[in-house]
């Protein structure tokens, strides 16, 4: 009997299917009270997220950023946690409930499992959405222990046998330290910096860090291998043509990111391009509906975003931190 089965009185269970496994989606059968049901089902709901990376709540009754942080509190047990050493420009809307990346609307954000660029992630995410786009904007989700068994060997042993080196030039075109960081002081980056085994430089007030970290991990649950790392978002490949303006005008030591091998090597572009490639061949794409509620084991998911028309409004939270010296 599934997990889901438990809860059968209560809600009906429909199914993402894909190559390698699904999704649930479950939706409230009758008018139930969201916030009991979720605090009495969150054991059941949150082993189903840990067998199957996902899970999506349909339906329910949740009217807005309140009702959201409501939610995910239960969910995961008063663990929700703040947006450190971020890459991407986003807001908070209320107390850890921020909005989720705010790149223009026609970026294509390629999949990636939050956070796995730096040594502390996020276990869980909690996707909301309070409006929905006109036409696009789907949240794309793929299973990164497909991935890691779908890669060539070859490419998969360099990347796991060196790590990767993420070099970040901030300020300019990219987001500038002090919003990375939080703080406007650099001393206080500094000794986080130091804190984390990050490389830093400053020269005068401009900031370069370097850090290395694996390119998978062990699953803690499953025990499975899965790919997790953003070499291909942080690649200068991944700005396309784009790229060699900004490698023309800053040189490529000083453009915003970059990739490399942890051993300072450079990543071949084919190898990202395969990496690119397989991680589109395993997209899983679903349509959102206003007050979806999505669940993700970051460990097992990964993410990303269409392009879109119209506005499009989807919040972001996340819990337990972890980091890869706890999973390696
Ligand atoms: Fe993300």
């Amino acid at each position: 009997m599934s997990l889901l089965n438990q809860l059968d009185e209560h809600i009906d269970i429909d199914t993402i299917p894909y190559k390698g496994g699904l999704i649930s989606v479950v939706s409230p059968r009758k008018r139930i009270n969201t916030q009991g049901f979720l605090t009495e089902s969150k054991s059941i709901l949150g082993a189903v997220v840990r067998q199957q990376g996902a899970l999506l709540l349909r339906r329910f009754k949740l009217n807005g950023a309140k009702d959201f942080l409501t939610a995910v509190e239960t969910l995961s047990g008063n663990k929700l946690c703040n947006y450190e050493n971020k890459s991407t420009p986003r807001s908070q809307v209320i107390d850890r409930i921020f909005t989720s990346t705010e790149y223009p609307s026609d970026a294509f954000i390629p999949l990636h499992n939050e956070n796995s660029y730096t040594h502390t992630f996020p276990r869980y995410l909690y996707f909301f959405c309070l409006k929905k786009s006109i036409s696009g904007g789907e949240t794309p989700l793929a299973n990164s222990a497909l991935i890691h068994q779908a890669l060539d060997e070859k490419v998969k042993d360099e990347f796991l046998g060196k790590g990767v080196r993420y070099v970040r030039n901030y300020g300019e075109i990219d987001l500038p330290w002090q919003e990375v960081f939080g703080t406007d002081k650099p001393q206080e980056v500094s000794e986080y910096c130091e804190k984390h085994s990050i490389d830093y430089k400053w020269n005068k007030n401009q900031l370069r860090t370097e850090e290395c970290c694996p390119a998978s991990i062990l699953h803690p649950d499953t025990k499975e291998d899965i790919w997790f790392n953003q070499a291909h978002l942080f690649h200068y490949s991944n700005l396309g043509e784009g790229a060699q303006d900004l490698i023309n005008v800053y040189g490529l030591n000083n453009i915003p990111r970059n990739a490399l091998f942890a051993d300072g090597e450079v990543i071949p572009k084919g190898m990202l391009d395969h990496i690119r490639d397989t991680l589109n061949a395993n997209e899983i794409l679903f349509d959102w509906q206003p007050g979806d509620l999505l669940i993700l084991d970051n460990l097992k998911m990964a993410h990303g975003r269409r392009p879109f028309e119209g506005q499009r409004k989807v919040l972001v939270a996340m819990s337990e931190e972890l980091t890869h010296r706890e999973l390696n």
